[in-house]
C-alpha cells in the first residue's frame, strides 16, 4: 500500500481521474450533447464538481489518520486545486456565458441574490488557499500560519453547501447529503484536536 501511495505513477493516474469530468464535459459539448440549455448543464455540472472536490480534498485528513497512511496527504494539493480549477470554470461559465461580462448586472445579482452571494464568497475563499499551495508558501507563511490559512477550505465548503442548498427549488436531499459529510468531517477534525489538546496536524499538506 505504502509503495503505491509513494509512486509517482499513482499521482499522475489521480490527476487523469481528476480531469475526467472535463474530459466528459469537452466530449458532449463536441457531440452537441448538453441538453436543451447547455450554460444551465454546464454550470451545474462545473458546481457538483467543486463541491465534491471540495468535500473529497477535506476527507484526506481523517482518512490520513484512520488508516493510518500518512502519504495520503500526497494527493491533498492536487485535489484540492482541482476543487479550485472546477470552482473556477463554474465562475467563468456564469461570466462569460450566463453574464456575457456586464458587470453591472453581476454586481447587482451578487448584492441582491443570497446563493450568489454566498457562492461568490465560497471562490473568493479558495484563492488565497490556491495561490499559497505550493511548498514556497509553506515556508514564506510558516507552517502554523500556512495551516490556519487553510483551515478556510472547511469555511469555503460550509457556503459551497448553502449556496447549493439555497439555490434548489425543491428537492433538497443532495446538498443536505452534502451538510452532513461536511459536519461528520468537522466534527473530527475538532474531536481529534480536542483529543490531541489542540496540538496541530504535523504534516505539511505539500509533502511529496
Ligand atoms: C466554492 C464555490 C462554489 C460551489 C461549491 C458551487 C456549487 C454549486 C452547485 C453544487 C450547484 C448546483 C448544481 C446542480 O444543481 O447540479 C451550483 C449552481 C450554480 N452556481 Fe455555484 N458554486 C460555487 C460558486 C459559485 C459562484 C462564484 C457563482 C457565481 C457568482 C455560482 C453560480 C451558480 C449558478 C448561477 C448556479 C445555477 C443556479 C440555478 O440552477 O438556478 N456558483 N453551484
Amino acid at each position: 500500500m505504502k509503495k503505491i501511495l509513494l509512486s509517482r505513477w499513482t499521482k499522475v493516474l489521480l490527476f487523469l481521474v481528476c480531469l475526467i469530468p472535463l474530459m466528459q464535459l469537452g466530449w458532449r459539448a463536441w457531440k452537441q450533447d448538453l441538453t436543451a440549455n447547455p450554460v444551465e448543464y454546464i454550470t451545474h455540472d462545473t458546481g457538483d464538481w467543486t463541491i465534491r472536490f471540495l468535500l473529497i480534498t477535506l476527507i484526506i485528513t481523517p482518512l490520513r489518520m484512520l488508516l493510518k497512511e500518512p502519504q495520503l496527504v500526497r494527493f491533498r494539493r492536487m485535489l484540492g486545486l482541482f476543487a479550485f480549477f472546477y470552482g473556477f470554470l463554474h465562475l467563468t461559465t456564469w461570466v462569460v456565458v450566463d453574464k456575457f461580462f456586464d458587470w453591472n448586472e453581476m454586481g447587482k445579482d451578487i448584492v441582491k441574490r443570497p446563493f450568489i452571494t454566498i457562492g461568490m464568497a465560497a471562490f473568493t475563499m479558495m484563492i488565497p488557499l490556491a495561490v499559497t499551495s505550493t511548498a514556497g508558501w509553506v515556508r514564506r507563511l510558516g507552517y502554523r500560519r500556512w495551516q490556519a490559512l487553510h483551515r478556510l477550505i472547511y469555511f469555503s465548503a460550509l457556503a459551497g453547501v448553502i449556496h447549493y442548498y439555497w439555490l434548489v427549488k425543491s428537492d433538497v436531499r443532495l446538498p443536505l447529503m452534502y451538510a452532513a459529510i461536511w459536519v461528520v468531517l468537522m466534527g473530527y477534525r475538532l474531536a481529534t484536536r480536542i483529543g490531541k489538546g489542540g496540538a496541530r496536524n504535523p504534516v505539511p499538506a505539500t509533502s511529496r
